[in-house]
């Protein structure tokens, strides 16, 4: 077994065997498909848990896996939270956010201008630390308020149960707001001392209006209502193009005719789905089935 020292002890090596092992199972519980030159970024993300486990080697930690189920059920969570790229922000990609005020949620009010029930439903299906759904949140409060009646539900989810504790909490520290209008910073959080000094919280009128799960986008949704928006950005790029497909079609299904669907500035349903009507600007919409 080789192993590699830096000085302050010694740091095993994945081989191989043990790689193409971790991959694979990486693979089947989540879709993301780890290229070669990433085992060095999955050795040290699982090394924390050799060492946290007492493990000496990634030979015993695989046998492990391997052989004992109840430490690969509790052991997979762990991997699935560190081999996750969680990378966002608030207002990510704006024009998305823009879109929504100038386009979605006008033509939502116009259809619902015969539906009595004046709902809208919105998932975001890879909702990292949270700053996504907020994001959405703040743009339909900030769009529908004043508006009588409106009954607005956001379903935030992602596989990674780290992130999702924090984006449940919904607490920023202020180096997360750079990009960030000042107004909205001060009309829709609350300012708390944290323990590293300023932070900011997510004030209960914007809070309420999401439903944080946990959700694996290989898995069934296990929503009771359809869709009218479905944000499903940054997420599918780690994803091979069968495991794409297979998630389009099942997004599909729980969004109603017509509904649109969001995705991440580098990604594309080109050879993926025809199912969806390309609106521009990684906005797609779903098409009618009767047509
Ligand atoms: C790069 S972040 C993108 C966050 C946000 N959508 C954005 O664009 O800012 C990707 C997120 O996808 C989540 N993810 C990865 N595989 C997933 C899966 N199979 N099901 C659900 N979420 C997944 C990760 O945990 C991570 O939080």
């Amino acid at each position: 077994m080789i192993v590699t020292d830096i000085g302050f002890g010694s740091i095993p090596n994945i081989e191989e065997p043990e790689f193409d092992y971790l991959k694979t199972i990486i693979y089947e519980k989540t879709g993301i498909s780890l290229a070669p030159h990433k085992k060095i970024m999955l050795q040290s993300r699982l090394n924390v848990r050799l060492r946290q486990n007492q493990i000496p080697n990634f030979q015993e930690y695989v046998k492990k896996l391997k052989f004992e189920p109840i430490f690969f059920q509790n052991e997979i969570l762990e991997i699935i939270n560190r081999v996750t790229t969680n990378k966002t922000d608030f207002f990510r990609e704006n024009h998305h956010f823009e879109y929504l005020k100038s386009t979605a949620f006008p033509l939502l009010e116009e259809k619902n201008k015969i539906n009595v029930k004046k709902t809208i439903r919105i998932w975001c299906s890879a909702s990292s630390t949270g700053e996504e759904p907020y994001s959405i949140a703040i743009t339909a409060f900030d769009y529908f308020q004043g508006k009588y009646g409106w009954d607005i539900k956001i379903y935030a989810s992602d596989i990674d149960t780290n992130v999702l504790s924090i984006a449940d909490k919904g607490i920023y520290k202020e180096d997360r707001f750079v990009s960030i209008n000042k107004d909205i910073i001060a009309k829709h959080f609350i300012q708390v001392n944290g323990e590293d000094g300023r932070e900011f919280k997510i004030k209960p009128n914007i809070r309420e209006l999401i439903t944080f799960r946990k959700i694996n986008l290989l898995e069934t949704y296990p929503f009771s209502e359809k869709m009218d928006i479905v944000f499903c950005r940054n997420v599918i790029i780690y994803f091979d193009k069968p495991t794409q497909r297979k998630i389009f079609l099942n997004i599909e299904k729980i969004m109603h005719e017509e509904s649109i669907l969001i995705i991440g500035h580098s990604e594309t349903l080109f050879g993926i789905s025809d199912n969806f009507k390309f609106l521009g600007h990684t906005i797609y919409q779903r098409k009618n089935s009767t047509k």
